[in-house]
């Protein structure tokens, strides 16, 4: 049987970060990856990185407070307080390790504006930032000789007793199910927006990590809230990135309005996503719409600044919807970009609580998209995402080597786990009657999601979504697979990334349903105000017995930040 220390599902920059902290102390780690490493959707990240640096006259403070504010008074503070803290040196280290950041006029690391902070911190390398820093951690990979396993798809984490123990995967290229060891093991597995459709997420974004852990009875948190990035470009919904409007690029509606004048006059187009993403849903519902959607007008900011720190974006609007950004406004409108609920963690990735205070799996950690540690609440910052993966994937990799150096491998029955998972994936494969194609369930799920969970929301609307949620779990169990091969069979892997999809869908439907106020990018027309009364507390879902999900709800970590009115 494979064995290791540490086992990191992932290859993101959260799985990488990890796999790099836990290699350079020695321990014997892995990286699993449904895909090559660097197409981790890490690599469509584009604006850039957040940090509050000392000499540049920045306070971690402030940085911290802008973060909770932007979450809407969701985030736990004393986890904000460690990623602000501790970001500066992350930089550093990023840039020592050979990721080369724009520079300023003085030959400096160069910052550009982002949304919904008073300052600019986010550093970047034009718009595919992401990009960039995931290639240079894969080079760090190589170096440190990482076991990867690439284009190995983790389909059951083995557990005993509430610990895990490991993984049951399946190669790709052979078929052949294998289970593989390990004392601790890591998700950072990334995000789930190809829930709702379109998204800004890779295809590969399926929350599998977050159905994994659900399934083996960790909780998850937060889920109803789904970030929309306010601009996505129209049909495909593929990111224009914010930092378009940090540079100074304007919102138009079709009357060639600033708009975000009357929703948010401090801060105009970079006030924090949700409010720009309602401001923009509440033109093109008010008819100053252009076909469905607003303008991103960066015509003003010339040429020369569009090639240069633009030219990913200015390429994207060309090659899908034919405009160049340097001289027509090109169309667009919000689309689901980021998840700040799933796996609960603390704030050293432990998907459990060593005191008790909410249940989890012992041995399991998570880091990145896949986790909520939480550090984005309600509504996350542009550029806090790719923070939040190196600093929770740093350390992550070190409680996780602390508890592997502490505990002894679980003990299994191979033969079980992996037989029981082949038997799971036969039945999938021997479906052969009246059921859905993958696709076509798929499609139903987004559907159901992009009307019930959208940008507003409503306790009905909401409702309907979950009950169609529920019905296709139904039709799931009956869902054709037609490749009934073994050597590559993506039929198949898109079938159990399906499942993964609705368990998480269900969840978003549920949490959706039982927060019953506004807040973030929760946005109830049926409860519009946010109500700190009631609901100054996280939402946590357990999954089963059966059909059944268990709620419980643990309260805000507030450290030096008492919620206010929040207004940009
Ligand atoms: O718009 C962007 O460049 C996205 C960045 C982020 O989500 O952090």
């Amino acid at each position: 049987m494979y064995s290791h220390d540490v086992l990191v599902l992932g290859a993101g920059l959260a799985g990488m970060r990890a796999a790099l902290e836990a290699a350079r102390s020695g321990a014997n780690v892995a990286m699993l990856s449904k895909v090559y490493p660097v197409r981790s959707h890490s690599n469509a990240a584009q604006g850039g990185i957040n940090a509050a640096l000392t000499d540049r006259g920045d306070d971690w403070h402030e940085h911290a407070y802008d973060t909770v504010k932007g979450s809407d008074f969701l985030g736990d503070q004393d986890a904000i307080e460690v990623m602000c803290r501790e970001a500066g040196q992350e930089l550093i280290n990023l840039e020592h390790m050979g990721v080369i950041f724009n520079r300023d006029d003085e030959g400096r690391l160069g910052t550009r504006a982002f949304g919904g902070q008073r300052r600019a911190r986010t550093f970047f390398v034009a718009d595919i930032t992401g990009q960039a820093i995931l290639h240079v951690m894969y080079e760090q990979i190589l170096k440190y000789n990482v076991r990867v396993y690439d284009e190995w798809y983790a389909t059951t984490l083995i557990t005993d007793h509430g610990r895990c123990g490991g993984v049951v995967a399946m190669e790709m290229r052979t078929g052949e199910v294998h289970a593989i060891r390990a004392k601790a093991t890591i998700l950072a597995t990334g995000g789930l927006g190809r829930v709702f459709e379109p998204s800004t997420n890779a295809l590969i974004c399926t929350g599998d990590g977050m159905a994994l852990a659900y399934r083996a009875g960790a909780p998850l948190m937060d889920m109803e809230m789904v970030q929309y990035h306010p601009t996505t470009l129209k049909g495909s919904g593929v990111l224009l990135s914010e930092g378009a409007r940090g540079e100074g690029a304007y919102l138009i509606n079709s009357r060639g309005e600033r708009f975000m004048e009357r929703y948010a006059p401090n801060m105009m187009e970079l006030a924090s996503r949700d409010v720009v993403s309602r401001a923009e849903i509440t033109e093109i519902n008010e008819g100053n719409d252009i076909d469905g959607c607003v303008l991103l007008d960066c015509r003003h900011l010339g040429r020369a600044k569009i090639m240069e720190r633009l030219m990913y974006i200015h390429e994207v609007a060309m090659d899908l919807v034919g405009v160049d950004i340097t001289k027509d406004p090109v169309p667009i409108r919000p689309g689901v970009h980021y998840q700040m609920g799933g796996i609960k963690t603390d704030v050293d990735g432990r998907c459990w609580d060593p005191a008790g205070n909410w249940k989890g799996v012992e041995g399991l950690f998570a880091a990145g998209e896949t986790a909520c540690v939480s550090v984005h609440g309600g509504n996350r910052l542009g550029a806090n995402s790719l923070l939040d993966t190196v600093i929770f994937g740093r350390r992550s990799a070190e409680a996780a080597m602390d508890f592997a150096g502490a505990n002894g491998h679980l003990e299994f029955s191979e033969d079980t786990w992996v037989g029981g998972e082949k038997a799971s994936m036969q039945a999938l494969l021997d479906n052969n009657g009246g059921g859905d194609l993958v696709a076509k369930l798929r499609l139903d799920m987004a559907t159901a999601m992009d009307e019930g969970l959208g940008v507003y929301r409503t306790e009905e609307g909401m409702q309907q979504a979950l009950n169609a949620v529920r019905g296709m779990k139904g039709r799931f169990k009956d869902v054709i697979v037609q490749d009934k091969g073994k050597a590559f069979n993506t039929n198949l892997i898109f079938a159990l990334e399906l499942g993964c999809m609705l368990d998480c869908a269900e969840a978003i439907a549920v949490g959706g349903i039982e927060r019953k106020e506004s807040r973030g990018a929760h946005s109830r027309l049926d409860y519009a105000a946010r109500d700190d009364e009631n609901w100054l507390k996280h939402i946590l879902l357990y999954q089963g017995p059966g059909d059944q999900i268990t709620k419980e709800y643990v309260p805000i970590v507030i450290t030096q930040w008492q919620p206010e009115e929040r207004k940009y």
